[in-house]
């Protein structure tokens, strides 16, 4: 176990999610029976970054002494001093705001120049020479374009997320950029949140699996190394049940809740050593986020004993007003602050109210204090005092080097999720192609648009760096054997269009339809949607390429899962590709051909109607549970007086964990290594702060790949408690790992699952173990398999 988390293990309080991906990373080795599995479930943990660092607390201390009011409160303060990200708000007077020393943080500047020339103005001109910190949304990459973070996510390999992310810093903060708004680990159940796109799906294992990978890539182990940024989890907390799927909208979540599903990956992210939280703009049971007490304070502060930056979101200070908890400006800021945000983000109300607000007596200065020490602290920790500026000169090479360019079509092929892969009249399934295929037709308006691949938040990425679908085609078969046509906007489309694109798979042997959101517009922030169907005409195209006969492989781009009920019937091959980043075309087409096994697992639960939302796999069982499900409509059994729609089957279109691949693997039975559990052993393990202590449960099961493909299997475990105080999820993630097997291996696979598996929030709020009937899966989703039963008793039967 790292000293990191031995020196965190004072702390009053652990998340079950810390402390399970330690011991995860301590115990879970995946076995094998014949070779070596491929790759261990997460990466070696790394020591957190030493931003904590005691010996900056002296120079922290012996700066504060120094600054005046004006001073401090300017370092609570930032501005956006370029393309707005949110609502404009009319300043522009930053230069000699930063010469008084008003400013502490900038944001949306995006070149060296800019940079420098703003640092000069807090350095040079202010009284004591205070560096900024520069921030922006460096969200899945920043000049070399990574896939969405929700497609990162289904490639379950959190270490990919992390390389990632450390090519984004790099690239980042060769501009002067130390601060990037990411990783967004908000849980997200809901596909109509426009925001879906930019997370880690639905669960709390892998977003916070996912959590900790972004910030060790993004921090590195020194945030004093000049490729270092300092990430920012956000948006804290429970932003991602937004109701109705609607934007910034309200939510109301039981505290039992928040800690089982919400907290863990901000608590994941802030153990990883995270040196900054951003607040959200939702209210959360009644209280906003960006001035709540019990989540900033009482949780962040007390129990997880951050000691960073708590930034509020963009205006989400000023918001208070509309949420209706302050009249005025200087009542906003009052209750944000108070309420535990640090740095106000763009509202100006701490600039314009917090000095007043100390000389009424209103906020005590030695609170203010205490924040201008989180902020000097992160200051000093990046090294900003020693180097303020970036080589302008060495900016340009530091972007898309071959290397990232290379990881980023790697991390493209594992985030494709294959959701269908049918049987074609000659036995074999369609998908992967043959090279010597003589025609391809490529239609939709994703098969050409380099900038559409970005999704949102793309960062300086640029559509002209992108490799499109039609040219990587192009370049694998030569023109002449690729038809091109579009088929349709992303909106619209015409009669002609359609008509051109199904003449053009009539004179094809496959037709390949790109088809989708259009990613800047259609996901991220402020791009709920009501309709999760395929915007426009594009339903139309598709049934009339289906109807020509030829055989059609559809490649859904989305940030979210789409309700496409049609396409799953009638079209025999579907994958899911997200929007790709920059090497899309040539990542797609390896796919296509086979050169790439899709191994992507949906991170997210797939809807067949947009009735079932919310829907998620980790949901509690009711007292009345639905039993015959799909077959109640296939056979036309009934059920009645059971938890279920009258006209739609429960079940999602594809469960949790769920992805195929171009081979087939078949699973064996569960086997426990122990004939029970006991509550003290399990107890001991919880609470342990080193590894030892008695030997962890191994669970195993034999995997075999039954077809004639290598391939890579993410093999999941799943516990289900029953007869706790509380009641548990009908499933929930413990543990994955990736193994690759070639035709017709077997591989046994090995699970040591850790104490924190059978831990749970109880009806006391507190993190404990209970007695309790345990089940264990070892599955290829969330749904399939039959699990092994345990009990967790009190004394030795
Ligand atoms: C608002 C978004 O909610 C947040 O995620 C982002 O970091 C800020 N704007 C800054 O652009």
């Amino acid at each position: 176990m790292s000293s990191y988390f031995r020196n965190r293990s004072l702390l009053q309080f652990r998340s079950f999610f810390s402390c399970a991906l330690v011991a995860f990373v301590c115990f879970f080795v995946p076995h094998s029976t014949s070779g070596q599995a491929t790759s261990a479930a997460y990466p070696t943990a790394q020591p957190a970054p030493e931003w904590d660092d005691p010996s900056i607390e002296p120079r922290v201390e012996e700066l504060l002494k120094k600054m005046n009011l004006e001073e401090k409160v300017g370092q609570l303060v930032q501005y956006s001093a370029g393309q707005p990200t949110g609502p404009g708000t009319g300043r522009t007077d930053y230069n000699d705001m930063l010469a008084k020393g008003q400013i502490g943080a900038l944001f949306n500047v995006v070149t060296a120049k800019e940079t420098n020339a703003f640092q000069r103005g807090a350095v040079e001109k202010s009284r004591l020479h205070i560096p900024i910190i520069f921030g922006l949304d460096v969200i899945h990459g920043f000049r070399t374009e990574f896939p969405i973070p929700l497609g990162i996510s289904a490639t379950w390999d959190p270490l990919l997320a992390e390389r990632a992310a450390r090519v984004a810093a790099r690239e980042a903060s060769a501009t002067g950029i130390r601060w990037a708004f990411s990783p967004m680990v908000d849980i997200a159940r809901d596909p109509r949140w426009g925001r879906t796109t930019e997370g880690n799906g639905e669960d709390p294992f892998l977003g916070s699996a996912f959590a900790q990978a972004y910030v060790r890539g993004y921090q590195g182990r020194h945030l004093n190394n000049a490729e270092s940024i300092l990430a920012c989890p956000k948006h804290y907390v429970g932003y991602g049940a937004a109701e109705g799927g609607r934007d910034y909208n309200t939510t109301e979540i039981s505290e039992h809740t928040l800690r089982e599903v919400y907290l863990p990956p901000f608590h994941a992210a802030i153990d990883a050593g995270a040196g900054s939280i951003m607040s959200a703009f939702n209210s959360l049971n009644g209280i906003p986020t960006s001035a709540n007490p019990f989540t900033l304070k009482k949780i962040l502060r007390q129990e997880w004993g951050f000691r960073g930056i708590v930034d509020s979101d963009w205006t989400s200070v000023a918001e208070l007003m509309n949420h209706g908890i302050a009249n005025d400006g200087a009542t906003a800021a009052r209750k944000a602050f108070q309420g535990g945000v640090d740095m106000d983000m763009v509202s100006s109300l701490y600039h314009d109210h917090l000095a007043d607000l100390v000389h009424s007596g209103q906020v005590s200065e030695a609170d203010i204090d205490e924040s201008v020490r989180h902020v000097l602290r992160i200051k000093f920790a990046l090294g900003l005092f020693e180097n303020p500026y970036v080589d302008e000169k060495k900016e340009s090479s530091a972007m898309l080097q071959p290397e990232a360019v290379a990881l980023s079509r790697e991390v493209a092929e594992r985030s494709f999720v294959l959701l269908k892969n049918d049987l074609l009249s000659s036995a074999t399934p369609l998908l992967p192609l043959s090279p010597d295929v003589k025609s391809v037709a490529v239609i939709g308006p994703l098969a050409d648009d380099g900038a559409a691949m970005m999704g949102s938040w793309g960062g300086l990425g640029n559509g002209r760096d992108a490799v499109t679908l039609r040219t990587a085609l192009n370049q694998k078969l030569g023109e002449a054997r690729v038809h091109y046509a579009k088929g349709a906007e992303f909106s619209t489309a015409t009669d002609a269009q359609i008509k051109a694109a199904a003449d053009a798979a009539k004179s094809s042997d496959v037709a390949i339809l790109a088809l989708g959101e259009n990613g800047p517009e259609m996901t991220g922030e402020a791009a709920s949607r009501a309709h999760l169907d395929l915007p426009g005409r594009q339903e139309q195209l598709l049934e009339a390429v289906v109807a020509t006969g030829k055989p059609v492989v559809l490649l859904v781009f989305s940030g979210r899962p789409l309700i496409l009920p049609w396409a799953f019937q009638h079209v025999p091959s579907v994958l899911a590709v997200w929007f790709p980043g920059i090497q899309a075309g040539p990542a797609l087409v390896r796919t296509l051909f086979g050169e790439n096994a899709p191994g992507g697992k949906l991170s997210m639960t797939w809807p067949r109607s947009l009735g079932q939302i919310p829907i998620y796999y980790n949901a509690l069982s009711t007292g009345r549970p639905a039993t015959q499900d799909e077959a109640r409509f296939q056979n036309g059994h009934d059920e009645k007086f059971v938890s279920r729609y009258i006209d739609e089957p429960n079940s999602p279109q594809f469960p949790f964990g769920f992805g195929l691949t171009y081979s087939t693997l078949r699973y064996g039975p569960v086997e426990l290594n122990k004939p029970e559990l006991r509550l003290d052993w399990l107890r001991e393990g919880l609470n342990k702060s080193s590894s030892s202590g008695p030997a962890p449960l191994l669970a195993s099961a034999n995997v075999t790949n039954s077809g004639s493909l290598t391939v890579t299997e993410t093999v999941q475990l799943y516990v289900r408690l029953e007869g706790t105080s509380v009641a548990e999820p009908v499933r929930a993630l413990k543990g994955f790992q990736r193994v690759t097997l070639a035709a017709g291996e077997t591989k046994r696979v090995v699970f040591s699952v850790p104490a924190e598996a059978f831990a749970l929030w109880n009806d006391q709020n507190v993190f404990t173990v209970e007695p309790a009937r345990a089940t264990i899966w070892i599955s290829g989703d969330s749904r399939s398999g039959t699990g092994a039963v345990i009990e967790i008793r009190n004394k030795a039967n």
